[in-house]
């Protein structure tokens, strides 16, 4: 479904991505995997437009979508759930979904049934303020408002970091219901390993900038682990 190509990218003089390669099949779940600063959200950004690539190819569907900006990659159906979850703490929730809207394919103008399906809280808070909820509440509108595009390729970045671990459990019973009821497919950004472990079919290991392992989840040995996760 995803394909990234030796993607080189650079902030100023400083060289982020080096030859960046990455799969993501259609209908499985992929994690990236690294220690802080390899360039794991760098890479996401380029995925999705917000940040300039120097050279190589990122193709969904086939299509190269480099150039394209990043209000065009939400259209072809890419969400995004960015790092910190970034929501607008002033709006109310509803307001804070319905920002997704136009770049829907259908045009369609409501709130789709099926987020408030998946997180009832958004439907019992509706109408109070982003900023008002609770940390896990937020990453779960973060994630509520990358769906209200209908994506075919939903994008998730550390959803749970600082996060208690029972709303990290639920979010991960969510992506795991989209990927196998709604044929969802997924790339997230997650350094704790059981989380990996237990979600992901797939595996991409970063270490500074580059793709050091990658695989099924089963080949994610200890001994990468130890060489390139743990500090
Ligand atoms: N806007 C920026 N300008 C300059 N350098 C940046 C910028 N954003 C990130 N970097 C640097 O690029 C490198 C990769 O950062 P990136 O945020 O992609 O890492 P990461 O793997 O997502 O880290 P973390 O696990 O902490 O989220 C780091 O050295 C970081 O300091
Ligand atoms: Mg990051």
């Amino acid at each position: 479904m995803l394909n990234v190509e030796k993607v080189n990218q650079f902030y100023g003089e400083s060289h982020t991505l080096w030859d960046l390669d990455l799969e993501v099949p259609t209908g499985q779940c992929t994690c990236v995997m690294g220690r802080n600063g390899v360039g794991k959200t760098t890479l996401l950004k380029a995925i999705m437009g917000e940040v300039a690539v120097a050279s190589g190819a990122i193709r969904f569907d086939g299509t190269d979508i480099v150039r394209r900006r990043p209000e065009a990659r939400a259209t072809l159906g890419i969400g995004y759930v960015p790092q910190g979850r970034q929501i607008f703490p002033l709006l109310t929730v509803e307001e804070n979904l319905r920002i997704g809207l136009p770049a829907r394919r259908d045009k369609k103008r409501s709130v789709p049934e099926r987020i408030y399906e998946l997180f009832p809280v958004l439907r019992e808070m509706r109408g109070r303020r982003g900023g008002d909820l609770s940390g896990g509440q937020q990453q779960q509108l973060a994630i509520g408002r990358a769906l209200v595009i209908d994506p075919r390729l939903l994008i998730l970045d550390e959803p749970g970091e600082g996060i208690q671990p029972n709303i990290v459990a639920e979010i991960g019973a969510v992506l795991r219901r989209l990927n196998q009821e709604d044929g969802l497919t997924v790339l997230l950004v997650e350094q704790k390993l059981p989380f990996a472990r237990k979600f992901a079919d797939r595996f991409a290991l970063l270490d500074r900038g580059r793709q050091v392992a990658g695989g099924a989840i089963g080949e994610l040995s200890d001994a990468l682990v130890k060489t390139h996760l743990t500090v």
